[in-house]
């Protein structure tokens, strides 16, 4: 009998991530997923339309949750899933990264004794100040089998004794972002407006910046400033279009061309044929080398340190001098392409073969 399988999605990144390893599952015989998906991400430029681009089924389930507190959301998201594990009895929960979603799909499956596989383990920023390093201390030291997109994940478990406790099994198999990125590059679209021949990419989201009116303006102003040497395109998070009018910033003064968010395809053009790009997105940073474009960070850490190793990221925090000397430091560096950071584009069919493995013996 095949297996059953309880993946856990609730936003934008996790949709895309999930969308290479269910079609991998799909192919393969012996487990059957079910999709549920909490409902952290709503609006259908943030949710829906990764579905219908990626080709993914439906979720089964769609639990409705969002908004409020951190704890609010995680509390709510905690006792609608336990009821759906109960119902569903699955051999397996398979979560993503490290959201709100993650957590509470962690939490509630340990309470139940159910195996939990962590796509995106290890990573760390060293900076409890996010809400997505607690997420992922908790989502690791709870899961049985975990999935490294990096070295430095490997090492950042093994320094917590994750790889040796003989309960958990680590497994290094590169970063399912990147197999997403060579999979659908065939499908880049353009945004629906002519880009100007030369154009950086700026985006914004982490409730540490934009949450709090004085660096949010602050890292505006960044982008405001990169704005001199070429235009800057933002497609606007939900979080900081909030943000942005609440505080009434009027973005016209500060020449940032605001777009809405972008699917996944059309940030996949953006990507192709921007000069540059001004993010603090975990994502979008590796996204960015992924197009071989250098990546400035607008925070002051970041779990992808590969990158900045190698040249193709700099961390510059918000404010304006930092992210134009950073974007000067960086802009003319030559990258070397040959060693892969991030695998061989088959991290979804080794998480798929070993977690066939896996549950075979659940
Ligand atoms: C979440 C994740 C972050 C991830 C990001 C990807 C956590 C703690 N953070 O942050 O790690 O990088 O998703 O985008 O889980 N909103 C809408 N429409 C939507 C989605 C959100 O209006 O479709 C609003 C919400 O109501 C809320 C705000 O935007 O007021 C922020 O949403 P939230 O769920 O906190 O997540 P993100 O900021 O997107």
């Amino acid at each position: 009998m095949a297996k059953r399988l309880f993946t856990l999605v609730g936003v934008r990144p996790q949709i895309i991530k999930a969308s290479m390893v269910s079609r991998t599952i799909e192919n393969e015989k012996g487990i059957e997923e079910l999709i549920v998906h909490t409902g952290q991400h709503y609006d259908d430029a943030m949710s829906e339309m990764f579905f219908r681009e990626l080709g993914i089924p439906k979720p089964a389930f769609n639990l409705g949750i969002n908004g409020g507190s951190q704890a609010e959301q995680v509390g709510r998201m905690l006792v609608a899933i336990e009821k759906k594990l109960e119902d569903i009895q699955p051999d397996a929960l398979l979560i993503y990264g490290d959201t709100n979603s993650t957590l509470a799909g962690a939490l509630a499956a340990a309470k139940l004794s159910i195996p939990i596989v962590h796509v995106e383990a290890g990573l760390r920023s060293f900076d409890r100040t996010m809400p997505e390093e607690i997420n992922r201390l908790v989502a690791d030291s709870l899961s049985q089998l975990l999935f490294c997109p990096t070295k430095q994940a490997m090492v950042n478990l093994a320094n917590e004794g994750i790889t040796a406790n003989g309960f958990q099994k680590a497994n290094l198999v590169g970063d399912v972002m990147f197999d997403a990125s060579l999979f659908f590059r065939k499908n880049a679209q353009g945004p629906g407006f002519t880009l100007p021949s030369e154009y950086f990419i700026g985006t914004l989201h982490r409730s540490g910046t934009v949450d709090n009116p004085k660096y949010l303006s602050m890292a505006l102003k960044s982008l405001s400033r990169m704005g001199k040497v070429a235009p800057v395109i933002m497609p606007l998070h939900p979080r900081t279009a909030d943000q942005i009018a609440k505080n009434c910033i009027n973005m016209k003064t500060l020449g940032i061309k605001i777009i809405k968010p972008v699917s996944y395809f059309e940030m996949l053009y953006l990507l192709e044929n921007c000069s540059g790009v001004f993010t603090d997105s975990g994502g979008l940073q590796k996204e960015a080398y992924f197009f071989k474009k250098p990546c400035v960070v607008l925070r002051k850490n970041t779990e992808w340190v590969e990158l900045e190793q190698i040249g193709a990221a700099k961390i510059a925090g918000i404010e304006a001098d930092s992210v134009v000397d950073a974007w000067q430091s960086i802009k003319n560096n030559r990258i070397d392409h040959k060693t892969k950071l991030y695998g061989e584009g088959q991290a979804s069919q080794q998480i798929v073969d070993r977690l066939m493995t896996f549950m075979g013996k659940t």
